[in-house]
């Protein structure tokens, strides 16, 4: 491992070898299976006791049966049926025992997997924000479902495959030692050799396979991104490049599993030849104690049968060291994400928001994404109820910040954010965000329907709710024009639609949801001139006997705003009407100029000085 890209995606996997916390809280969600686990437990206890029992009646048919001339033929052959019967019999319970402990450790693992999985999603959910700002979604994607499958893997092929092999090692090595512990103790004469060729084959094997993981993990993201981006990998003609790129990862993750394979394919024929080797030495030893009288034939021919059996746990175990590692990294990952705490909490207490009138109050608000960094300086704005106050000033100003905080996705340094006189930290978070709507710019529609989209938060909300919306936002005309109309099928995200069509659909959710703080954010600034006038006049119907905060980066969408507050690197620089604001020939009226020149002149540019206004 050479190079800092190499470190870095090699630190998602660090952890190796079995931790017993992190296995007992994996099992607490196994216990809840208690019923399904003690029935599976005895299953494969019998399965296997019924694999051991097979070679020992072999054994009893020859010593008893065939090998005695000195019996009346009669009774040999009759002996021989019955055990050949029994035989059979042995042969029924394991197949079907097999069957049942298959079956009913799968349902234990995908229950625990569903659990697993719901308490992910679950828990992702109550977290802040500023975790998601973190942890980028390709990986947390891959806690709720290739993690989870690692560790039902695990208890699937892994832990319950080990306890049977190691039942059968012991009864199997038991069973020869009580049938003659000298030729036992020959057979296993290549122990330490196997013991020490699967401790080698381990090492190597362990670390290459988590390269391995960690190397999947970087195709995969690689490959998410750039699904993602195709429109801009096409754009800018990068297909070539970003296919080089894959084709190296690619080249990369080939190479460890070649390397990976060679591994197995020098242990695996080793265990092979090593087992062989046992026979040869019962054959040897064991013949020339036949030949002296020493034991019966039987014992030899089952001794045979139970090497064989007890080499396959061996080669096993050596291999299931991969699993219970994957799963253990899987287990630290999936556990990591469920101790995450949020950071934004409700209070013990929360103070009841009782029929909302919608003022809005910054008091002092300092503000910081990261410690150090404030983004926000000593902001103090009120918003009567029914205001409607706009917030201009250039890209990265902070406008979207106030929006963060008032809806509380993030929580201010110093000051306080109320809503009705309460401090948004001391009522609940639900209770908040229901009397808020915010609209962004780039609407998020869900996989659904139109009208699903539109009743968003109420699955109850009736049709005529729902149409009546869409007919106050003048979205109706279009939604009716669709294949389907209301009930048309939205995909990815509402791609098929334009960005002005999502925003009409937007504005339809916010109206339905009739709430007493309504937000609008850039919320017209990619549209045309038609779709605009429509956009204004649904915006007033929207607003209007609501308090609202529009950020636009048009100015001529918020000339009509009871005030226009502007900031500046985090502060408010001026506030007061348009009108005022053009008197006071500030930073107002230089925007202003700006695109009113803009307009005029070069229409659907982007006005110069970094300052985000009218693209057309
Ligand atoms: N999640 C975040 N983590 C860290 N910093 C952030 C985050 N979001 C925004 N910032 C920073 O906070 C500052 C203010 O950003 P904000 O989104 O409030 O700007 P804005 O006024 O809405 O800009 P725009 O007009 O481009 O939307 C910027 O410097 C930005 O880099
Ligand atoms: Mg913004």
């Amino acid at each position: 491992m050479k190079g800092l890209t190499h470190t870095a995606f090699m630190e998602e996997d660090v952890k190796r070898g079995f931790d017993p916390r992190l296995a007992r809280r994996f099992f607490g969600y196994v216990l809840r299976y208690r019923g399904l686990l003690f029935g599976a437990t005895g299953l494969l206890f019998l399965f296997r006791v019924s694999a051991i029992a097979a070679p020992f009646l072999t054994k009893l048919a020859v010593d008893l049966y065939m090998n005695r001339p000195d019996l009346p033929f009669g009774q040999r052959l009759s002996g021989i049926h019955w055990l050949a019967f029994a035989f059979m019999g042995v042969m029924a319970v394991k197949i079907v025992t097999h069957y049942c402990e298959t079956l009913t450790t799968q349902t234990i693992g995908q229950r625990v997997m569903r659990d697993l999985r719901m308490d992910v999603f679950r828990h992702l959910q109550t977290l802040s924000l500023s975790y998601f700002s973190r942890n980028p979604v390709g990986r947390l994607m891959t806690r709720v479902t290739s993690d989870v499958s690692a560790l039902n893997e695990m208890l699937t092929s892994g832990v319950v495959a080990l306890a049977g092999d190691l039942v059968t090692l012991v009864a199997a090595v038991g069973i020869m030692l009580w049938l003659d512990w000298r030729l036992t103790i020959v057979a296993f004469a290549v122990a330490p050799v196997m013991l020490v060729a699967s401790r080698i084959f381990r090492h190597y094997a362990s670390h290459i396979h988590r390269v391995a993981r960690a190397k999947i993990a970087r195709l995969a993201a690689y490959l998410s991104e750039n699904l993602a981006g195709m429109k801009i990998v096409q754009l800018f003609r990068r297909e070539r490049e970003n296919a080089r790129r894959f084709d190296e990862y690619g080249r990369d993750l080939y190479n460890t599993h070649l390397r990976a394979t060679f591994y197995s394919a020098v242990f695996f024929p080793f265990v092979d030849v090593m087992r062989a080797s046992a026979v040869a030495l019962i054959v040897w030893y064991g013949g020339g104690r036949v030949v002296q009288d020493a034991i019966p034939l039987g014992t030899l021919i089952a001794f045979i049968s139970y090497v064989e059996l007890s080499f396959q746990p061996l080669r096993e175990l050596a291999e299931k060291y991969n699993v219970l590692q994957s799963a253990m990294a899987a287990a630290e990952k999936i556990f990591g994400v469920l101790d995450e705490k949020p950071e934004i909490t409700d209070p013990a207490q929360p103070a009841a928001l009782a029929d909302v009138k919608g003022g809005i109050e910054f008091e002092n608000v300092t503000f910081a994404y990261d410690p150090g960094n404030d983004v926000l300086h000593d902001i103090s704005l009120r918003v009567k109820p029914g205001e409607m106050v706009a917030l201009v000033g250039p890209t990265g100003s902070g406008k979207t910040s106030i929006v963060n905080l008032l809806c509380r996705f993030w929580d201010v340094r110093l000051g306080r954010v109320l809503v009705d006189g309460h401090d948004v930290r001391q009522v609940a978070q639900r209770d908040l965000r229901r009397r808020i709507a915010i609209v962004l710019q780039d609407v998020f529609l869900f996989t659904g329907t139109v009208a699903e989209n539109i009743a968003m938060g109420d699955r109850a909300m009736s049709r005529e709710r729902i149409e009546a919306a869409a007919k106050a936002v003048h979205a109706d005309a279009f939604i009716r024009s669709l294949p389907g109309g209301y009930d048309a099928r939205v995909s990815e995200r509402g791609s098929t639609f334009s960005a002005g069509q999502r925003q009409l659909i937007a504005f339809a959710r916010a109206w339905a949801a009739d709430p007493r703080i309504i937000i609008l954010d850039e919320a017209t600034s990619n549209i045309d001139t038609e779709t605009e006038l429509l956009i204004q006049d649904a915006m007033r119907t929207l607003l209007a006997g609501r308090t609202s905060i529009v950020i636009a980066h048009r100015l001529s969408t918020i000339q009509r705003a009871d005030r226009i507050v502007v900031l500046h690197h985090g502060k408010i620089i001026e506030q007061g009407s348009h009108a005022e604001l053009l008197g006071a020939k500030g930073m107002y009226a230089k925007l202003h100029e700006l695109q009113f020149e803009e307009g005029e002149s070069r229409e659907g540019t982007t006005a110069g000085e970094g300052v985000t206004a009218g693209r057309g």
